[in-house]
């Protein structure tokens, strides 16, 4: 990345086939592939660019959170590299490289005085977080208002996907096939969208002075399972899975051609309960913290249906909203560049006995 706007090159190194037969990440076969990967995908990097490993300023690689394996392959090679050209290293927070895709988009299009605070919905398979997002002088401030008490809604997809033979990861196809059903079939109850904070007894605690926003969707998980096994959807899930199971790399018209109106009913409502709950918690917050406007980024923010209800109910509530390009919503890592360049011109480089933090928290 130039000058924190100008991405010249992002190489994304995909590892779905490898996880797919699982219906999940596998963590040991996650860090292989990483180890695998690396070398290749940073020369690629600089081969695009048209530069060499001398012409780099700094290097920038994720600290965490996620899987520890995954994150000392990274580390490790980081700290490698820049020990070997004398550079300086830049440790990021993974959310804090979610909420600056934004940033650095919105930049991109000439938008460089956004009014804050913001609140950015932090929206992946491992977290559903809400953070005020403030600026001091160079720095970026963050500070958490909400996050999911057990399953990330990204997560709740892929799940349900698995659940209902839809392959991995889930998310995708759940967001074309919803296009076929009819969202308000299946009725979700609100109480399977809250989980009770033990701690707390449900009670949504006043923290530092503000309001939290929590999430919880290991509910409507549950919900699903019991649909599918009270409506005997079990055998047409089961024929699905044998007939996909015969594909290479089954695509979205033999997911729609193996799925009955019911299933396709359910996933739509799924969808349905699960954007809703993810706006209205958000809009809830938003009020609350009287922002300037919203982000919502990562993964799940891919979503057709998250994007235009959100752009129609902020919108009405009187709250601008920002997402990342669809490249830009999943990981990827020119918006850990972008998360490290405000660092570089506050010269906050990392120790070099810093490691990965598997459940690093941001704020
Ligand atoms: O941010 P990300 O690429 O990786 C994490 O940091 O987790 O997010 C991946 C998650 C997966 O759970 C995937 O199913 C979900 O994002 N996802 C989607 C869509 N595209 C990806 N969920 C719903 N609709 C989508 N279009
Ligand atoms: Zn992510």
């Amino acid at each position: 990345m130039r000058s924190g706007e100008q991405v010249v090159s992002n190489v994304v190194a995909s590892q779905f086939a490898t996880h797919q037969p699982y219906g999940g990440i596998v963590p040991e076969l996650a860090s292989r592939e990483h180890l695998r990967a690396i070398l290749p995908v940073v020369r690629q990097a600089l081969s695009e660019a048209g530069k060499s490993y001398a012409a780099v300023d700094a290097l920038a690689v994720t600290q965490g959170p996620g899987l520890a394996g995954s994150l000392l392959v990274g580390i490790s090679y980081a700290k490698a590299l820049t020990f070997a050209l004398e550079k300086p290293l830049i440790a990021v927070n993974h959310l804090e490289g979610h909420i600056h895709a934004v940033l650095l988009e919105e930049r991109q299009k000439g938008h460089r005085e956004l009014a804050l605070p913001v609140l950015a919905l932090v929206v992946s398979g491992g977290h559903t977080h809400l953070y005020l997002v403030e600026r001091q002088g160079e720095l970026w401030s963050y500070r958490n208002v909400g996050h999911t008490r057990d399953d990330a809604a990204g997560e709740a997809f892929d799940k349900v996907a698995k659940l209902l033979a839809l392959g991995f990861p889930g998310g995708p196809t759940i967001d074309r096939l919803s296009g076929h059903g009819d969202g308000r079939a299946v009725k979700f109850a609100p109480s399977q969208m809250k989980h009770p904070d033990r701690k707390t007894r449900g009670r949504q605690v006043e923290v530092g002075g503000g309001r939290r926003f929590d999430f919880s969707y290991s509910g409507i998980k549950t919900a699903v399972l019991r649909y599918v096994e009270t409506h005997q959807l079990l055998p047409s899930i089961e024929a699905r899975r044998q007939a996909v199971a015969s594909l290479a790399g089954p695509r979205i018209e033999d997911y729609l051609a193996n799925c009955d109106q019911p299933t396709l009913d359910l996933i739509a409502s799924f969808q349905q309960a699960v954007v809703e709950d993810l706006i209205e918690k958000t809009l809830a917050a938003a009020r609350e913290y009287q922002v300037a406007g919203l982000f919502v980024t990562g993964g799940v923010a891919a979503n057709n249906q998250l994007r235009e209800r959100f752009d129609r109910e902020a919108a009405s509530a009187g709250f601008p909203v920002y997402f990342p390009s669809r490249p830009l919503s999943t990981d990827n890592a020119a918006m850990i560049a972008a998360a490290a360049y405000p660092k570089l011109l506050a010269r906050q480089f990392a120790p070099v006995e810093f490691s990965a933090d598997a459940s690093m928290a941001l704020g």
